[in-house]
């Protein structure tokens, strides 16, 4: 039987090039969306044979629907031999208004519990068997606190904790869990970014890297590996002078409807 990936955010960008990535490399696909029609769209002109692949409707924010997500897979298709936390979303959160901290409450639910709420019902029998790797998509984001992103920017630093914990408790059961944080990468998500993005790379290149990252299951890796460089020279960069140097950047656009 060939092995089988998970993915979340299975509907756009970088979920939707995985899937087309690992289904090229001969892995069965649990594609994972709320708009699951959006799936089956971008798939019909692939004649992805009906027995590689299963959708399910999952919303990551809400941990029962990842429970069913999860018994569902279990039950048609297996264990996954790799489950890619992917489904995330950027919005910019202005602190001082009110309606701003519910978008930033969402933001945390679905970035952060919901890496937790797709990892969570595999564990058990991914550690049973023995073998599995979780892969947490974080971002160069998750380095330092960006003006003008900081809804979004805890989010990612959150998933980067989350995984290297996760991946100290797996550490003796031989699941392995694989932290990737992409740069700019030209999906949905970047395209209404007013700021510029350096390296940007092409979300088909970007799952070929990240197909090799987890397949080697590196601990931690950037992609593009120019956006690595950036995120070490960040890291060192004294607070004094990243807050100089960032002080000012432009917000991410805030939420459809808000003043
Ligand atoms: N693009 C970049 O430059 C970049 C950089 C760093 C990190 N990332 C990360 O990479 C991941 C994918 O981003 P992308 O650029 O491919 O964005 P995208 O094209 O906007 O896709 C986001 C995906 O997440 C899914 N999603 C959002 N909320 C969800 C929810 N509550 N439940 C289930 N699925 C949900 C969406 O599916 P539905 O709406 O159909 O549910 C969609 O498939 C995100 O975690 C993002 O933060 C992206």
């Amino acid at each position: 039987m060939s092995p089988l990936v998970l993915i979340t955010g299975a509907s756009s960008g970088i979920g939707q090039a995985l899937a087309l990535q690992y289904v090229r490399q001969g892995y069965r696909l649990a594609l994972v969306a709320r708009r699951t029609d959006v799936i089956r769209s971008w798939l019909s002109p692939y004649e992805i044979s009906a027995d590689s692949y299963q959708i399910y409707n999952g919303d990551v924010s809400d941990t029962s629907s990842m429970a069913t997500v999860a018994q569902d897979c279990l039950a048609r298709q297996g264990a996954p031999d790799v489950v890619i936390a992917n489904a995330g979303i950027s919005i910019g959160v202005d602190s001082s208004r009110r309606d701003d901290l519910d978008v930033m409450a969402r933001i945390l639910a679905t970035n952060v519990v919901g890496v937790a709420a797709t990892f969570g019902p595999f564990i058990n029998a991914m550690t049973a068997r023995g073998s599995g790797t979780l892969v947490g998509m974080a971002s160069v984001a998750g380095i330092r606190g960006l003006p003008g992103h900081g809804g979004y920017c805890a989010s990612k630093a959150a998933v980067i904790s989350y995984c290297e914990s996760l991946r100290g408790e797996l550490r003796p059961t031989g699941v392995k869990v694989v932290t990737i944080c992409p740069g700019y990468i030209a999906t949905p998500l970047t395209q209404n970014n007013s700021y510029s993005m350096p390296f940007l790379m092409q979300p088909e290149a970007f799952a070929k890297h990240a197909f090799k990252a987890i397949q080697a299951q590196v601990s931690y890796r950037v992609i593009p590996w120019q956006m690595g460089i950036v995120a070490k020279l960040l890291r060192l960069l004294p607070n004094g002078l990243f807050d100089k140097a960032f002080a000012g950047r432009p917000r991410k656009p805030r939420a459809a409807g808000s003043d």
